[in-house]
C-alpha cells in the first residue's frame, strides 16, 4: 500500500471578534461593571479599546482562561511597560523596577528582596501591634461619638499605619508620610498636588533606603522591615537604589486598597442587615465569609495593567498573535458561574476560596496576607466594641468614588 503523507488542513482564518468600546462610565456604589457584564456574555476572548492610550486589547474573562494567562510567561508585562497600550489611566508612566512591570528573572529578585515582610509569619507578628492601633483609632472614633465618618476615622487612617509600621517609617516622620500618601491617594488635590506628593514621597524612600544601606536610620520594625530589607539587598549588589524606590512606593500606597475595599465591605455589610447579623452572631463564619465577600467587592473599575503575547497564542480556536496587548479581569474571572455557582448572589456558606481577587500567577498581590489580616481586625473590632454599628445615612445616599481606579466609598457615615 502506497504510504499516504497526511497534510493537515490550515486551521481557517477565524474573524477576529469586533473591538468594543469601554468607556469609564459613572459606577453606581457595588454594582458590577454593565458593560464587563455584556462582555462576558460575548465570549471568552472578546476586544476592547479603552478611553486612553492606543489600538485595542484582547480581554479574557473565564476563571481558567485568567489563571492561564497571568501563569504564562509567554504574556509579557516587561513588554506592555514599554508601549502605548490601550488604557484606563490618562497618564501612563512605569518606573522602571517596578514589580507589576517586571517579567523573570527580574521580577523574582526584585520580590525576592522584599518578600520577608509579607509572609505569614511576618504578618502574624505584626498582629498585635496592628490590633493597637486599631484599638487606638476606634477609641479616639468613640470618644468623639456618634456619628462618625468610618472612612476618615478608622479605614484610611489604619491600614495607612500598619504600612508604615511593615515599612519600617520612623514614628517622628509617620504623619509626613500620611499626608503624602493621603495627597497621592485622594480625589480632592487635583493631578499636580497628586504629582508634587508623590515626588517628596518617592524622595523619601530613596534617602531612606541610602542610610539603611549604609547601616544608618535605625527604624521602628526592626531589620525585617522593608525599607531595612531593601537598604540591605542594595548593598548586597542584588538590586539598584533606583530599582529599591520602585519597588517601595507601591508597597508604601498599597494601603489604599485596603481602605476601598474594606470601605465596600463594610458599605456591603451595614445595607444587608442579613449578612451582618450572621457574622455578629457567628463569629467561626467570618474568615469565609470574608473570602466570599473578596470575591463578590468589584474592587476596581475596568481592568488593570496589560500584558503583551511574545508569541502566537492559540485560545478557543481563537490566534491571540504575537504583539497583541491581552488584559485578565479578575472581577469577571470572580462571577464565572463554572466557579462560582449564581455568582451575584453573595452566599457566605459558599467556598469562595478559588477567587482571583488578589491576582494570579507571579504577579500576585504582594500585600495579600496583609490585607487580610487588616480586614480580620476590622471586622472583628468593629463588630465587637459597636455591636450597634449601623449606617447614619440611607444606604442610596452613601457617596462613592468615581472616575477612579479603585472603587470605594468616598465617606461611610456610621452610627452606634
Ligand atoms: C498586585 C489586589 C492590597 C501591593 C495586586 C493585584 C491585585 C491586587 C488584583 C494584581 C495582580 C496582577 O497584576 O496580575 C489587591 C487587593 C487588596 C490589595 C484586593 C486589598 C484588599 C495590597 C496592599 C499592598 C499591595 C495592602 C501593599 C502592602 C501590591 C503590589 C502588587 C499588587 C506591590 C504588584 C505585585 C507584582 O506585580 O508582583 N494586588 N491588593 N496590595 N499588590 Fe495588591
Amino acid at each position: 500500500m502506497a504510504e499516504e503523507t497526511i497534510t493537515l488542513p490550515e486551521r481557517p482564518e477565524q474573524p477576529l471578534p469586533p473591538v468594543r468600546d469601554w468607556p469609564a462610565g459613572e459606577l453606581n456604589a457595588t454594582e458590577f461593571e454593565p458593560v464587563l457584564a455584556e462582555l462576558m456574555r460575548e465570549g471568552p476572548l472578546t476586544r476592547i479599546r479603552l478611553p486612553h492610550g492606543e489600538g485595542w486589547a484582547w480581554l479574557a474573562t473565564r476563571h481558567d482562561d485568567v489563571k492561564m494567562i497571568t501563569n504564562d510567561p509567554r504574556f509579557s508585562r516587561a513588554e506592555a511597560a514599554v508601549r502605548q497600550v490601550t488604557r484606563l489611566a490618562p497618564h501612563f508612566a512605569p518606573r522602571p523596577g517596578a514589580l507589576a512591570w517586571a517579567d523573570q528573572p527580574d521580577h523574582n529578585r526584585l520580590r525576592h528582596a522584599v518578600s520577608a515582610a509579607y509572609t505569614v509569619s511576618a504578618v502574624k507578628r505584626l498582629r498585635p501591634r496592628a490590633q493597637e492601633m486599631l484599638d487606638a483609632l476606634v477609641d479616639d472614633m468613640v470618644r468623639d461619638g456618634s456619628p462618625a465618618d468610618l472612612i476618615a476615622r478608622v479605614l484610611e487612617p489604619f491600614p495607612i499605619s500598619v504600612v508604615c509600621e511593615v515599612m519600617g517609617v520612623p514614628l517622628d516622620e509617620r504623619q509626613k508620610l500620611h499626608d503624602w500618601t493621603r495627597e497621592i491617594i485622594s480625589t480632592a488635590g487635583g493631578a499636580d498636588a497628586a504629582e508634587l506628593a508623590k515626588k517628596g514621597l518617592f524622595g523619601w524612600i530613596g534617602q531612606a533606603v541610602r542610610a539603611r544601606r549604609d547601616g544608618e536610620g535605625g527604624s521602628a520594625g526592626g531589620s525585617e522591615d522593608v525599607l531595612s530589607l531593601l537598604g540591605a539587598a542594595v548593598r548586597r549588589g542584588e538590586l539598584g537604589e533606583e530599582e529599591a524606590v520602585s519597588v517601595a512606593g507601591p508597597l508604601q500606597i498599597g494601603g489604599e486598597a485596603v481602605t476601598n475595599n474594606s470601605g465596600q465591605m463594610f458599605y456591603l455589610l451595614l445595607s444587608r442587615p442579613d449578612l451582618l447579623d450572621r457574622l455578629r452572631n457567628d463569629p467561626a463564619a467570618r474568615p469565609a465569609a470574608v473570602e466570599e465577600l473578596l470575591r463578590y467587592i468589584p474592587h476596581r473599575a475596568s481592568v488593570g495593567l496589560p500584558r503583551i503575547a511574545t508569541e502566537d497564542v492559540d485560545l478557543h480556536g481563537v490566534r491571540i498573535s504575537a504583539g497583541d496587548a491581552v488584559y485578565v479581569s479578575y472581577l469577571a474571572a470572580n462571577r464565572d458561574p463554572a466557579v462560582f455557582p449564581d455568582p451575584d448572589r453573595i452566599d457566605l456558606d459558599r467556598d469562595a476560596g478559588a477567587h482571583v481577587a488578589f491576582g494570579n500567577g507571579p504577579h500576585f498581590c504582594t500585600g495579600a496576607v496583609f490585607s487580610r489580616m487588616q480586614i480580620e481586625l476590622l471586622i472583628d473590632t468593629l463588630l465587637e466594641r459597636l455591636p450597634g454599628l449601623r449606617l447614619a445615612v440611607p444606604a442610596d445616599q452613601v457617596p462613592f468614588r468615581q472616575r477612579t481606579m479603585i472603587r470605594g466609598p468616598l465617606t461611610l457615615p456610621v452610627a452606634w
